[in-house]
């Protein structure tokens, strides 16, 4: 998609605060510095629109970035997150599980990981918890600038195995926000998760 133009129109922590159109979301999440806002700036073509930080936690509420009026970017703040249990359920942001679990024009969710590191936990009880639920997944391994092409394959393998990955609702991409690798197959994930 050639974006021209974008606007965070609306910080929201509760559905009432939600925007009230059918436009097909599309959510980041991932652990807090693994670079969701940094990929949400440079799929937009945006230095610094979503901000961004050296320092976790930057973003706290669900930011809705509206794209061409085609569609929302939702950038969610870096995990704590759980798995499905009753127990584990309380401790999983709640404002990120009502989003996800109510929204129903979220089309996919693009789960970041760092392309340099096995998946932490969280980022497996992450994608464990968006597979139970059937959302659309494209796997993200971000900052891929730091690692070597050659070491790619074993990179790639290392996460699928951790995540116990599964190609029939999931995609995998390497990411770079500073090369921009990657960035036109996210965008075409994106695009083939859109209503016709
Ligand atoms: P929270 O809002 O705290 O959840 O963080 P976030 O996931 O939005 O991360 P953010 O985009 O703010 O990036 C965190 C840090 O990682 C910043 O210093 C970025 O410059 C850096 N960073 C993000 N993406 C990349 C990348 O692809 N390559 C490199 N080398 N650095 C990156
Ligand atoms: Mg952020």
């Amino acid at each position: 998609m050639e974006v021209h133009n974008v606007t965070m129109e609306i910080s929201a922590v509760s559905p009432a605060q939600y925007p009230v159109t059918n436009l097909p979301e599309i959510a980041l999440v991932g652990r807090s510095n693994v670079g969701k806002s940094s990929l949400t700036n440079t799929l937009i073509n945006r230095k610094g629109l979503a901000r961004t930080s050296a320092q976790p936690g930057k973003t706290q509420t669900l930011n809705f970035y509206n794209v061409e009026d085609a569609l929302y970017f939702v950038d969610v703040p870096g995990y704590g997150y759980a798995k499905v249990s009753k127990k584990q359920r309380e401790a999983f942001g709640e404002m990120i599980e009502t989003y996800i679990t109510s929204r129903a024009q979220l089309r996919g969710v693009v789960s970041l990981v760092d392309a340099r590191h096995a998946p932490s936990e969280e980022d497996i009880m992450m994608y464990e918890w968006l597979h139970y639920y059937k959302v659309p997944i494209l796997v993200v391994a971000t900052k891929a600038d730091k690692i070597a092409r050659g070491k790619f394959n074993h990179a790639e393998s290392v996460i699928k195995k951790a995540l116990n990955f599964d190609s029939e609702d999931s995609d995998f991409q390497f990411f770079s926000s500073q090369t921009k690798y990657g960035k036109d197959e996210v965008w075409q994930w994106i695009e083939n998760h859109m209503p016709n």
